[in-house]
């Protein structure tokens, strides 16, 4: 490309497309900077363990670290293993119980100061990334996007808009929280076989799709990764879709939302 005056600029980086995301996690705390025309990292992101209890306070000192890491000055998005309303956090997965009533633009704001930020479920993050860059971006109805892991997080998209914070990991199916049955912690806790395993994944979709009536449904968390051995034995009716951005989707989909100055 060619400005009038005859100057190339096409290798000039386009800083004001570029956004951060931080990613916490039971286990990790990543982020990343962003190109947010592309929902591509730009350079590699970058990880902390997650401190051991993970307090609000410990886990705030990790997210400092990642964003000193990158010397970043810039808006932060921040996606907690949470429901997020009104800036507090209402529960707390996989992290300490401390966050619960925590407020969490106040916590982040002591530690990186006087800039903006957004604080989003990890589920929601992930579901805005792969619905504008991911599996999600060709579809124009409903986009569920469901993350199976230690528990079953979920996020609804439609027309690019999110409805944050729909849990419906906890919803209940056949008697049972879906996360009970069907998360792939479960797998590995009762030794399932994929097989064994899609019974009960698609007792869950079954349940979600006469609800909800999603256009497709995106398979996420770490499991998605061998959708080839479990997806073809699903028996819901909605087609369902292995996520395509995977480890990266929490810090692209963090970036995201504070680009559009999300604060659910
Ligand atoms: C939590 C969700 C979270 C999901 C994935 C569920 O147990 O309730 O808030 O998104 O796990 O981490």
């Amino acid at each position: 490309m060619s400005s009038e005056s005859g100057v190339s600029t096409e290798s000039l980086p386009d800083i004001a497309q570029q956004g951060f995301g931080i990613d916490v996690g039971g286990s990790g705390i990543k982020g990343g900077i962003v190109d947010l025309v592309t929902g591509d990292l730009v350079g590699e992101r970058f990880k902390v363990l997650t401190p051991q209890p993970a307090t609000p306070e410990a886990v705030a000192g990790g997210i400092r670290e990642v964003v000193d890491h990158f010397d970043w000055k810039g808006p932060v998005g921040v996606t907690l293993p949470a429901v997020i309303t009104g800036g507090v956090a209402r529960t707390a997965a996989n992290i300490d119980k401390g966050w619960i009533g925590t407020d969490v633009y106040k916590l982040l704001g002591e530690q990186l100061g006087d800039r903006q930020l957004s604080v989003l479920n990890d589920a929601d993050a992930a579901g805005m990334a792969e619905d504008r860059y991911g599996a999600g971006k060709d579809y124009k109805g409903v986009v569920m996007l469901l993350t199976f892991g230690t528990g079953i997080g979920s996020a609804i998209m439609f027309g690019g808009t999110l409805i944050p914070n729909t849990e419906l990991g906890h919803m209940e199916v056949d008697g049972k929280e879906a996360e009970h049955q069907a998360s792939s912690k479960v797998k590995e806790d009762k030794d399932m076989s994929y097989t064994k395993w899609a019974v009960e994944v698609s007792k869950v979709l079954s349940a979600y799709e006469a609800l909800f009536w999603p256009e497709v449904f995106i398979a996420g968390g770490g499991i998605s990764r061998k959708s080839h051995k479990w997806i073809p034995h699903l028996t819901n009716k909605t087609p369902v879709v292995p996520a395509t951005l995977l480890n990266t989707a929490g810090i692209v989909g963090a970036a995201m939302a504070v680009e559009a100055g999300l604060r659910p």
